[in-house]
């Protein structure tokens, strides 16, 4: 048996009952009646997700999966790619670029800043030929979102060139209007502000990338869009698809629509306002420097000096029953990292800030305890 915790992770997190519920129902022929269905209820939910009116595509692995997908239909060897980097996600985006034989062309950006319009517009007037803009919208490893990106949308349009956006720590938790902000390739994760399991990558697709992807030679053989295409107009998936997580991710975007994509933003937006106020309280200041690019969805906060990060969040998983995330990389023991995803409610909010104020305190962390909470309920009240 595993014990069930509260999963305060950036990815994955909670699954409500119904959602896990879902994947036992009867597996099916992938090629059958009943999976055509299911495949056009997925593709019409997920086109209220993306608010695109373009192609959109379930590919049965996690994210990175969507990433090799867009890159290696997009790609080919000496193209230049402008690429961000402010994260250890925008890291392994450029990783993958080089990998496909494309030359990435560098913002080096310090940690915990976000790339600007204007960086991205100074960059393309000096360099010649560019293809694409493949950015992170929300860099998971430092909790900042790129709220320049329909400024960056604009620019890639006004150039001609291609705009790719890994939206897997974002999409369902923050504003994404996929068609109206110029996005080419989006691509999402089944595990973080959708609320369904892990395994699945969603990707939308313009009219303007296709007119690329028919071009590009040497496509993978799993991943090839044009391959999805085809088969698509049959409503099916190439190879085998991961049937539970399929139906899981039908009854995740059913809840979205229910809720409606609107208020869904503006409740992980009051949840992570609640968690910034009570974390700051604690004297815990959040990563991001600037207010503007603090995330809805990853809460990023700096460890105060002398904390056992590692302890803190031990304690608070072995005795609270409350699991939090540390940083990646150099960052590993720096800061702590908070999903405010999917199902986040007043609820997890509160339970979180008290399961780490505790934990704090049993440390040895000045605290006076229960301040965290009720800063976060004022702002619930308010
Ligand atoms: C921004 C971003 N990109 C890519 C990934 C990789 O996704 P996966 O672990 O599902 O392959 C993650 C996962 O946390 C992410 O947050």
């Amino acid at each position: 048996m595993i014990e069930r915790k509260l999963i305060m992770l950036p990815g994955p997190t909670n699954i409500p009952d119904r959602v896990l519920n879902s994947m036992i129902k009867p597996i099916i022929s992938h090629r059958g009646p009943e999976f055509r269905k299911l495949y056009q209820e997925i593709t019409e939910n997920l086109k209220y997700l993306f608010q695109t009116q373009s192609d959109v595509f379930v590919l049965s692995t996690s994210g990175t999966g969507g990433i090799e997908c867009a890159i290696s239909n997009i790609v080919e060897p000496n193209d230049k790619v402008l690429v961000p980097v402010f994260g250890i996600f925008s890291e392994r985006l450029k990783e993958k670029i080089r990998r496909r034989g494309g030359v990435p062309i560098e913002l080096n950006l310090e940690w915990g800043t976000a790339p600007k319009a204007s960086e991205i517009r100074e960059i393309l007037e000096k360099e010649s030929d560019v293809k694409a803009i493949a950015m992170v919208y929300n860099e998971t490893s430092t909790g900042v979102t790129v709220r320049e990106l329909p400024k960056i949308g604009e620019i890639a349009k006004e150039k001609g060139i291609l705009l790719i956006v890994d939206a897997i720590s974002i999409l369902g938790g923050d504003k994404l209007p996929v068609d109206e902000w110029n996005i080419d390739i989006c691509i999402g994760g089944s595990q973080k502000c959708i609320a369904c399991p892990p395994g699945l990558a969603v990707v939308s697709v313009s009219q303007k990338a296709w007119e690329t992807i028919e071009k590009t030679k040497n496509k993978p053989m799993y991943f090839d869009l044009t391959r999805m295409r085809e088969y698509a107009e049959r409503k099916e998936t190439p190879f085998t698809p991961a049937l539970p997580i399929f139906y899981a991710l039908n009854e995740a975007l059913e809840i979205i629509k229910e809720e409606g994509l609107e208020k869904r933003f503006q409740r992980h937006k009051k949840c992570a306002e609640a968690f910034y106020a009570a974390l700051e309280k604690l004297g815990l200041t959040a990563f991001p420097k600037d207010r503007t690019v603090r995330s809805n969805t990853v809460i990023a906060v700096n460890v105060p000096a002398g904390v056992d990060n590692a302890k803190v969040r031990e304690i608070m998983r072995e005795k609270y029953k409350v699991v939090i995330a540390g940083g990646i990389g150099e960052l590993k023991p720096k800061i702590f990292r908070i999903g405010c995803m999917g199902i986040i409610s007043q609820a997890e909010v509160l339970m979180t800030i008290n399961a780490l104020e505790n934990a704090l305190m049993d440390v040895g962390y000045n605290v006076n305890l229960g301040i965290g909470t009720a800063t976060a309920r004022e702002i619930f009240k308010s």
